[in-house]
């Protein structure tokens, strides 16, 4: 069912987070370029096209189609005193409905905007917006061992640490054992 809640723009006390089209391509791509090196070493590889415009093109169309499809969304995120440059992503992705109603939470911020709580202002709030309209009630993280910052965060965001999930990402042409985390979102229309 077409959803078009997440079309409007949300804001946090210092952020504005939105859902973006195609047309926002080359902002995008600028963003990916700018933390290209930090990102790289918690994500899987990238084909050679990811860094060209027609190919994220081409992924924003997909993810605005998702996010009025409920199956998954991803947040830009801005800050207000710089509101066109997109500093970060929030995701929600690999949503699953009866029986599990879970999906799993994915975020980068560029190194720039690190240690001044806009990662925790954000994804605090995203989840406030995606978990009810994507009908979940347990929101999943997987985070690589050596990724501390990434613990710490999800820790202060309240989230339990599950275990080890083995060899469940492939990181850089390698599959890599993470760390489990989930957050179990009060949903009352769930069980
Ligand atoms: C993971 C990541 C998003 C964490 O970013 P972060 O800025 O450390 O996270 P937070 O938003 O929680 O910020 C917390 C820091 O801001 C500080 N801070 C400053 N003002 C703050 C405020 N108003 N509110 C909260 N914290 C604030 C905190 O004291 C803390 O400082 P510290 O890092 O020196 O302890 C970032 O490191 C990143 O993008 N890494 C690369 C991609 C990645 O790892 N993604 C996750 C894969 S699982």
């Amino acid at each position: 069912m077409i959803d078009q809640r997440f079309m409007r723009e949300y804001e946090t006390e210092r952020l504005f987070l939105r859902v973006l089209d195609e047309r926002y391509a080359s902002d995008v791509l600028e963003f990916l370029n700018e933390g290209a090196e930090t990102f790289d070493e918690y994500e899987s590889e990238k084909s050679a096209e990811y860094y060209t415009t027609s190919f994220q093109q081409r992924v924003l169309k997909m993810e605005y189609n998702m996010a009025m499809q409920k199956v998954a969304v991803r947040f830009y995120v801005f800050k207000k005193e710089d509101p066109y440059k997109i500093i970060g992503t929030v995701s929600f992705s690999f949503v699953r409905q009866s029986p599990f109603f879970s999906c799993m939470l994915g975020y980068k911020l560029l190194p720039g905007e690190w240690h001044k709580g806009y990662a925790s202002e954000a994804i605090k709030a995203a989840m406030d917006i995606a978990a009810p309209i994507l009908n979940v009630g347990r929101i999943e993280a997987f985070v690589l061992p050596e990724n501390r910052s990434s613990q710490t965060l999800l820790s202060r965001l309240g989230f339990s640490l599950e275990g080890t999930a083995n060899k469940i990402i492939e990181v850089k042409g390698i599959r890599r054992d993470h760390l489990q985390y989930s957050y179990l979102y009060k949903n009352e229309s769930l069980y």
